[in-house]
């Protein structure tokens, strides 16, 4: 019975991306329960009375009729469309509206049931979808990603027990990968010279941490990113300047969320070549260079603390030589200006 319905449903959305939630509504309960797609034990919150009111019939039409998008019957709900007493407390809609937003709404079309990702066929669309990271049933407080099936570190299928392994479905190895797009699972791979915290315990030593990430923590793709929209490209939550320009806590918010502003710009760390006067602050408040100039976000292959110059202000050899606590020495041009 359960096979039926998968084979129904699949059909239905895989031709026009649209699918009928429809089903034989008591038959498919005994099945449903009883095949442990739902645990009595971990039900989910739309699976949940005293969420969801209406049960299984207000996402599912007993009657044939209820063709439409999942993304419109999410946003009945997670939007200011439906009507009041179903709707959730969190508005996604409002964040899908925003300048930087994961393109959900346009492309959820192409999504399949059991489709393979990363994509390996160039003539498949690059999308998202709300069921590419939420399963609907089981989505939870304590698990909002749970039984999604996921893309491990080393690049094998697998259900994600973490959700980068959820965002490298489609930010790794995909044939499709924008050109603007780096491989992110190669970015956060732990044999790179270093790395923020996502997949490994970090290689140095962060001085400027606030007291409250203990070092040796790890931190997630969405401590950084919003996963489904935001004012701030690319689908940062707070603010982050990558242009060179004037120092300000707005300027480099989203750093200075986890790395003390005040330990940063009184160079507890980066102390500089000569004398204390040519580490963070001279170059961050007097030479007006962001942090982007001279850290990756992600990972570094080559340089340890991060560091990657941006090819658009940093030119020449790029070479960067450290002499530990603190002190290192760059040979490199910054805006035509020879530096060393
Ligand atoms: C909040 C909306 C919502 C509620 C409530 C809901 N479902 Fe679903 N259901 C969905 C969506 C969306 C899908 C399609 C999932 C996909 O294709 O990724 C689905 C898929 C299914 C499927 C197809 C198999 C599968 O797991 O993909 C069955 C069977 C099913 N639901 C049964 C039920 C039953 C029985 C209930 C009540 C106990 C229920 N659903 C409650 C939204 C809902
Ligand atoms: C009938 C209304 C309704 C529909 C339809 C609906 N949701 Fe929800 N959803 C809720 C409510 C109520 C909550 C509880 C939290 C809240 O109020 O925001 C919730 C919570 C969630 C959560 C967070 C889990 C939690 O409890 O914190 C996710 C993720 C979610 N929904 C995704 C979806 C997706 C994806 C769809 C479409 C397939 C969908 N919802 C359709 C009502 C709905
Ligand atoms: C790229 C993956 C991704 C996509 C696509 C996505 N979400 Fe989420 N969503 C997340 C993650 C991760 C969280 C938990 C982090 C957070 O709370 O911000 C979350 C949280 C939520 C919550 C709970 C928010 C809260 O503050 O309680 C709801 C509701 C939700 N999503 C609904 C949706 C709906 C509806 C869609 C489709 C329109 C959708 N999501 C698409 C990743 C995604
Ligand atoms: C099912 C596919 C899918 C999944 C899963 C997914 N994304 Fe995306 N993401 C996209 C698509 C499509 C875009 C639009 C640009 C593109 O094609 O890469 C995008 C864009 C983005 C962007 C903006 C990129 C830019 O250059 O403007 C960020 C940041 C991002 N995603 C982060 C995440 C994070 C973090 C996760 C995991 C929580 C995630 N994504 C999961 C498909 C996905
Ligand atoms: C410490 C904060 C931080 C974390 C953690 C983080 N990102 Fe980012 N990400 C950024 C910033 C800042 C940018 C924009 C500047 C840049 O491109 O380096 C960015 C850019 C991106 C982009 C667009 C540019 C590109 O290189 O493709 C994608 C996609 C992305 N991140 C995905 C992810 C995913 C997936 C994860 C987790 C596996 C993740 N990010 C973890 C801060 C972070
Ligand atoms: C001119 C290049 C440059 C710029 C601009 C720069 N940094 Fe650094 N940063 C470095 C170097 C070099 C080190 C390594 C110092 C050492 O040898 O330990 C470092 C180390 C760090 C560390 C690790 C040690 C610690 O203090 O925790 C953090 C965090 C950091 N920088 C954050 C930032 C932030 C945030 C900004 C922007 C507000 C920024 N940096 C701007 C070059 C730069
Ligand atoms: C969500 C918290 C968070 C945010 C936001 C964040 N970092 Fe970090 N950062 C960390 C953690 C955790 C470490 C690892 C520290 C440790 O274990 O000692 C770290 C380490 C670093 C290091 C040192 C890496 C090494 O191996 O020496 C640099 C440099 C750095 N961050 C720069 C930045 C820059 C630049 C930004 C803004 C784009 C930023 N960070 C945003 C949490 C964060």
């Amino acid at each position: 019975m359960l096979k039926k319905v998968h084979k129904f449903q699949k059909g239905k959305e895989n031709k026009d991306g649209k699918m009928a939630l429809t089903f034989l509504l008591c038959l498919t309960f005994l099945t449903f329960v009883s095949s442990g797609v739902v645990s009595a034990a971990e039900k989910g919150t739309h699976l949940d009375r005293g969420k969801v009111k209406g049960g299984c019939k207000t996402c599912h039409k007993p009657s044939g009729k209820g063709k439409g998008r999942i993304v419109d019957l999410c946003l009945r709900c997670h939007g200011p469309s439906g009507s009041a007493e179903e709707r959730a407390k969190t508005n996604i809609y409002s964040l899908l509206m925003k300048r930087s937003n994961h393109p959900i709404i346009d492309t959820s079309k192409y999504h399949k049931t059991g489709e393979a990702l990363p994509e390996k066929d160039t003539a498949m669309p690059r999308h998202v979808s709300c069921q590419d990271c939420h399963n609907t049933h089981m989505t939870s407080p304590r698990n909002r990603m749970a039984r999604i099936k996921g893309t491990s570190l080393a690049g094998a299928k697998k259900m994600a027990e973490k959700e980068a392994e959820v965002c490298y479905n489609c930010h790794s190895d995909s044939i499709n990968l924008p050109s603007s797009s780096s491989n992110m699972r190669l970015e956060f791979d732990p044999a790179n010279a270093s790395y923020h915290p996502v997949e490994r315990v970090a290689k140095g030593r962060s001085t400027s941490l606030f007291k409250e990430i203990a070092q040796g923590s790890f931190i997630t793709c969405t401590q950084c990113h919003e996963p489904h929209g935001s004012d701030y490209p690319p689908l940062l939550r707070v603010n982050y300047n990558t242009l060179d320009g004037a120092e300000s806590l707005y300027a480099y918010e989203l750093c200075y969320t986890c790395h003390n502003r005040d330990s940063i710009l009184s160079n507890q760390s980066f102390k500089g070549s000569q004398s204390n006067d040519y580490g963070h602050k001279e170059h961050i408040i007097y030479q007006k260079a962001s942090c982007y100039t001279c850290h990756a976000s992600h990972g570094s292959s080559t340089n340890p603390h991060l560091i990657q110059f941006n090819p658009s202000v940093v030119t020449g050899a790029g070479q960067y030589l450290d002499y530990g606590s603190g002190r290192a020495q760059c040979n490199l041009t910054c805006h035509s200006k020879v530096h060393r």
